[in-house]
């Protein structure tokens, strides 16, 4: 049934591309000819090792049973080198990447979909008009090649839609991908392979009682939904919607790898089990049902030095942990469950724990894992798993005096000491020196609303140095703190309310502008979000 406000609504839509852009040309940020010209063409002088033709466009997919859903999806193929570098997942619309240290790879990608859209490859170390800036968004049809040498760590990283103000519902529809980098230190250290080293990646959704998404109100992953610009807060359902578009949306179910009631199954011997929070803003304390630890042998940039165990894994959206299980401490039959355990959801969620049947902080099951095959295979878990430079403040330029950056909120605007993103703002503590090394604190504590956020620095992998929490807010952190682990390179980082947290970045890869942000979408598409700049 077509009401006459979707007709108006649906004429208003098919000129929104443009009328966002033109607002956006109005503000001094971007117009439309800046745009068409940002379509990247290939360098013929770049040969890759690796090249693979990738589009973003609408599909649907089987997810419940029953009628399909309408996805946003990444597909595509090689076309240069090994075919089963890009696979999809079980539910067929998410997809995994492989690639290896050293080697060249060349993207093109297409876009399309209805709106404009651009890749970030996230966690890697890329030229800057590599990295997804939303000023690099490209419109319908257009076209955009990456080309960039791999040159990260081997690792779990992962790649998804970042055009300004619409990251949130891109990556809701289905926009996103795992990231799997190889390279000859991973296989020395004898870890599980092929079949036993599992992606998987975690997020919440909401379906209708049509099996299709849906994510905020006046926004049904139609076409453009709220403007580019402002997040459209003033758009569809008023104060709760307004609400939602500023904390974060928790969806009420459960999918892994896209499908719910994920079950995993696997033999009696060890699985390498790549664990990312591809959720818009929920955070997850992980755990197994009858409590067996959590063996944890890499964070988001690779390998930890060693092996690090914890009764819960706590993970913010976009976080990676790498973990070993050797299930053959389980006899065949078993059915093992991984959670998600309770803790304090209202202090992560500011005073609200979402309107969902699965709030913050509240348990629930992620996924089973049936034990059903025999296996004799045996794995010695190494001790040591690799060996990580010294983490050394006193290298930092400003070892004794960290640039502070505050998490702000202003007239129900997110933002970083007071400011907004501005598609090309840069302020002054924001402009750094290639090759320095500089100690940056976030903190929570002066903000109207205190959120948890998930701190994202683009560009490099970062050290955590230490994170001081203040006492009146030590009671719900403790319901999941035991679960951080800020070990070995990162490139996000769990900020709860009340805490400061400090980071050691050195600026030694590219030089431009970069991003950081919080990756809690909602967050991050309402403002939360900035550019910082390496200068030589
Ligand atoms: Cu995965 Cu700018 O983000
Ligand atoms: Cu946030």
């Amino acid at each position: 049934m077509l009401r006459p406000e979707d007709a108006t609504r649906r004429a208003f839509l098919r000129v929104s591309t443009m009328s966002c852009l033109a607002a956006a040309g109005a503000s001094g940020l971007l117009t439309l000819r800046d745009v068409r010209a940002q379509s990247r063409a290939g360098n013929p002088q770049f040969v890759p090792d690796l090249e693979i033709q990738l589009s973003a466009r609408e599909d649907h997919v089987p997810i419940l049973p029953g009628t399909p859903t309408r996805v946003w999806r990444y597909d595509g193929k090689v076309v240069k080198g090994d075919p089963g570098n890009l696979a999809f997942l079980s539910s067929g619309y998410l997809p995994v990447l492989r690639v290896r240290r050293g080697q060249k790879v060349r993207i093109d990608f297409v876009n399309q979909l209805a709106e404009p859209t651009i890749i970030h490859w996230h966690g890697l170390y890329v030229p800057a008009a590599m990295d997804g800036h939303p000023r690099n968004a490209i419109s319908t049809d257009q076209r955009y090649v990456y080309e960039f040498e791999v040159v990260n760590r081997a690792g779990t990283y992962w790649f998804h839609a970042h055009p300004d103000g619409r990251t949130g519902a891109q990556i809701y529809f289905g926009m996103a991908g795992v990231l799997i980098i190889d390279d000859d230190e991973g296989a020395v250290v004898g870890l599980p392979e092929g079949p036993n080293d599992v992606p998987l990646i975690i997020q919440d959704r909401t379906f209708d009682d049509r099996n299709q998404f849906v994510y905020l109100d006046d926004d049904k992953g139609g076409m453009m939904g709220g403007g580019m610009m402002g997040g459209g807060m003033m758009g569809g359902g008023g104060m709760g919607q307004m609400m939602v578009r500023m904390m974060g949306f928790l969806g009420d179910q459960i999918l892994v790898n896209g499908k719910p009631d994920f079950v995993l199954s696997v033999a009696t011997r060890p699985y390498r089990l790549r664990l990312l929070n591809g959720s818009n803003t929920r955070i997850y304390k992980l755990a197994w049902s009858d409590r067996t630890p959590l063996t944890v042998i890499g964070t988001d940039g690779g390998l930890l030095e060693r092996p690090v165990t914890r009764q819960y894994i706590t993970l913010a959206p976009a976080e990676r942990v790498d973990v070993w299980v050797d299930f053959s401490g389980w006899p065949v039959g078993t059915n093992l469950m991984l959670q998600s355990l309770t803790f304090d959801g209202v202090l992560a969620m500011g005073g609200m724990i979402g309107n969902t049947s699965l709030p913050s902080g509240s348990s629930f099951p992620i996924l089973k894992v049936s034990v059903d095959q025999r296996s004799n295979t045996k794995m010695e878990l190494p001790a040591r798993l690799t060996s990580l430079p010294a983490v050394r403040s006193q290298d930092a330029v400003n070892a004794h005096n960290p640039k502070v950056f505050n998490i702000t909120m202003g007239m129900m605007v997110w933002g970083v000491n007071g400011r907004r993103f501005e598609m090309n703002g840069v302020a002054k503590t924001e402009t750094v020196r290639h090759n320095s090394t500089e100690i940056w604190e976030f903190r929570n504590e002066e903000s109207m609303m205190l959120m948890a956020h998930s701190m994202h620095v683009h560009g490099l992998q970062f050290r955590v140095l230490e994170r001081t929490i203040q006492p009146d807010f030590r009671s719900g952190y403790r319901t999941l703190a035991a679960g951080l682990v800020d070990d070995g390179w990162k490139d996000t980082v769990l900020l709860m309310p009340g805490e400061r947290i400090r980071l050691l970045l050195r600026f030694a890869s590219y030089t431009g502008l970069f991003l950081y942000h919080c990756h809690m979408l909602e967050h991050e598409d309402s403002g939360l979000m900035r550019n910082y700049l390496i200068q030589t």
